[in-house]
């Protein structure tokens, strides 16, 4: 059975003793047995470092560099962040491929990079308003997979987990229904289905993010392909966060 998933995906907020503070927030209200959910904390790199040592949640890094190390100015390697104890990545947020231009063809290097290093990682996908009014949403979302994930094997591919995150409802309050999610969600599984097997596409998480709170998050999670969410602006806060947790159990 596939494992649920409940990432915070912080961004670049919170300063240092912030963080610090939401992190051992979260170890007092967050109240999960390890085995239900892996609940993963994408914290700014500068901070992993210390918070993973304040906790038992896993921590991610939410940008890297494909190479291992050399002259890249301003950059972190793999190596790099899992020596200060990330244990996850998170490759191909739409505000890498929108603001810093990530292409399809950099992902697919980061995507090679996580599994070369044998590391877990989320890959983001999702479509503008544009697309979705056009109504070519899944076919946009279906070509992201293939244009930077599917390349993998059979093997490779379950070190990962897709989250799938409308633009329009990133950071808008405006969340898809039900109805949009699951019709996405299903549609991933069935391209993971027909590209590997339908046993590998039971395996793989898929996670709903955009706007996921804790109205919204019971009726997202009880989709039946939605296997977890990756929370933005609603992981700021121990409480909110602890009932997007519940949500899922
Ligand atoms: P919000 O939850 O703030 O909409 O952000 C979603 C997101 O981008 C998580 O990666």
């Amino acid at each position: 059975m596939r494992k649920k998933i409940l990432a915070a995906n912080w961004k670049m907020n919170l300063l240092r003793d912030e963080a610090i503070q939401l992190i051992n927030d979260f170890n007092k209200e967050v109240e999960l047995s390890s085995n239900e959910i892996e609940v993963v904390v994408f914290s700014p790199s500068l901070y992993i470092s210390e918070i993973s040592q304040l906790t038992d949640f896993k921590i991610g890094a939410q940008n890297f560099y494909f190479e291992k190390n050399g002259a890249f100015t301003g950059e972190l390697s793999i190596p790099q962040v899992k020596s200060c104890g990330a244990s996850q990545l998170l490759i191909g947020h739409s505000e890498r491929r929108q603001i810093f231009g990530e292409s399809d063809d950099l992902l697919k290097r980061k995507v090679d990079a996580a599994v070369e290093s044998n590391t877990p990682f989320i890959f983001c996908c999702g479509e503008a308003l544009e697309t979705r009014d056009a109504e070519r949403h899944i076919e946009f979302v279906v070509n992201q997979l293939h244009a930077s994930l599917f390349h993998l094997d059979e093997k490779q591919i379950l070190l990962g987990a897709i989250a799938y995150e409308p633009i329009w409802a990133i950071g808008t309050g405006r969340t898809a229904s039900t109805e949009q999610a699951e019709e996405m969600h299903a549609a991933i599984r069935e391209s993971l289905s027909y590209v590997y097997s339908p046993s590998i596409a039971n395996q793989i998480s898929i996670l709903y993010g955009g706007s996921c709170n804790a109205k919204n998050a019971t009726e997202l999670f009880a989709c039946p392909n939605v296997d977890g969410g990756l929370i933005g602006g609603a992981s700021l806060q121990s409480e909110t966060f602890n009932q997007i947790a519940k949500a899922l159990i």
